[in-house]
């Protein structure tokens, strides 16, 4: 009669400390929490994941723009216009958006960006198809980017 007692008594407490269902449930919901508060943070300071982590611009250079305005025509343009939204984001004012480094890293890296960064993840969600890599090389997304920066909302087009 006693030893029923005591296998009774183990046995209650083995079920109740395996109770643990409501914890598991809370620890599941710690990285949304996380990420919404990596998305509120000022896009002005986020690089984006990629090759290019630093980037210093100077005066907008006009030949480099050019260059690079040809550059996007031949690669980008079936999917982006720069004043209309079309497969991806309209591009106009983008430098003023984004940092000169995520724009490098979502040319030459836009898969580990739609995977990892934040901000990417978004504009994945809201535009559903994914930014396809164009394989350019680090020095024809340089001048894309300078191409970006005579698009501002400053000028027209
Ligand atoms: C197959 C279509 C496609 C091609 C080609 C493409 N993109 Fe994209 N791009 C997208 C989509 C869609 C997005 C939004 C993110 C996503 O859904 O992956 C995007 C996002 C972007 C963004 C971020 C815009 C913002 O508002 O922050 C930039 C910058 C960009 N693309 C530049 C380029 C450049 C430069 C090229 C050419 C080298 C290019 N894209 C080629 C579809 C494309």
């Amino acid at each position: 009669m006693k030893l029923r007692v005591l296998v009774f008594t183990i046995a209650a407490i083995i079920i109740t400390s395996c109770g643990g269902e409501g914890k598991k449930e809370e620890k599941v919901a710690a990285p949304v929490e996380e990420q919404k508060a990596v998305v509120e943070t000022d896009p002005m300071k986020d690089k984006g994941v990629g090759p290019i982590t630093s980037i210093t611009l100077g005066e907008i250079d006009q030949k480099m723009a050019e260059e690079g305005k040809a550059v996007f025509l031949a690669n980008c343009s079936a999917c982006h216009k720069i004043s209309k939204r079309v497969v991806g984001p309209a591009l106009m004012g983008v430098t003023e958006r984004r940092t000169p480094e995520w724009i490098m890293n979502m040319i030459l890296n836009p898969e580990r960006m739609v995977a990892e960064n934040p901000i990417a993840k978004a504009l994945l969600a809201e535009y559903l198809a994914p930014m396809a890599n164009q394989h350019l090389t680090e020095a024809e997304a340089r001048l894309i980017l300078e191409y970006f920066r005579t698009k501002t909302s400053a000028t027209d087009e």
